[in-house]
């Protein structure tokens, strides 16, 4: 059976593009049932439309009330039956009503090597600076579920590349975003096909034969 996915985000939405690639490609059994954005105009709203995904914009802004909030955004993921939700770019911190209707089934990509340059305001150009100002020879992506603090949760994924002497947060910000194309769909596939165990707060992957 498909893995019913929501993809929530901010921005371009390249990851989701990679994703409903993978899935159009079979390499994924999942389907984007719903794309969310607190933007506008964001990106991933655009692609939504122009694939024919239902899409919402939607941000608490809209709402007197958190409760109304997340009321409103829990009805339109239980109408569209959602059962996995993939934050990809998304730039706010999931609530707990979110949390507790998903348990350990909201998963985050973040562009840097957890837990190091991650936390509250890092995002974007400002992680690939970051890493260029500490010095470190390595950089990479991490894909961790989701609690209820900024990039935090146990890690699923993690993958590396090395940091050249003459990269810039532009170039880095280039390779690193391409090595998530490449691993967020391997990760949601982990989900998919029910590979995925959570014991004491650490993600253990069952590796598949062909693997
Ligand atoms: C990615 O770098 C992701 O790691 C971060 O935000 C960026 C989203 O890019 N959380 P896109 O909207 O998927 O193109």
């Amino acid at each position: 059976m498909n893995l019913n996915l929501a993809v929530f985000g901010s921005g371009n939405g390249s990851n989701c593009k990679a994703i409903v690639k993978a899935v159009d490609e079979k390499k994924l059994a999942a389907e984007v049932r719903l794309v969310i954005s607190d933007q506008e105009n964001a990106g991933i709203l655009t692609f939504a439309r122009e694939r024919g995904i239902p899409s919402r914009w939607i941000s608490r802004e809209q709402y007197q009330t958190k409760d109304l909030f997340y009321s409103e955004l829990t009805a339109l993921l239980r109408y569209h039956q959602v059962g996995f939700i993939v934050l990809a770019g998304y730039l706010r911190k999931i609530g707990k009503p979110l949390i507790d209707m998903y348990p350990d089934k909201i998963i985050n990509i973040h562009p840097a090597l957890l837990p190091a340059f991650g936390g509250k305001g890092m995002y974007g150009i400002r992680v690939h600076q970051a890493v260029i100002d500490a010095g470190v020879k390595v950089t990479g992506i991490t894909v961790h579920l989701v609690d209820e603090h900024y990039d935090h949760g146990p890690i699923v994924l993690q993958q590396a590349i090395d940091v050249d002497e003459q990269d810039t947060p532009e170039t880095l910000a280039e390779k690193v975003l391409k090595l998530e194309h490449s691993y967020y769909p391997e990760a949601i596939r982990y989900f998919a096909e029910n590979r995925c165990a959570v014991l004491n707060r650490k993600v253990c992957i069952k590796h598949s034969q062909k693997n």
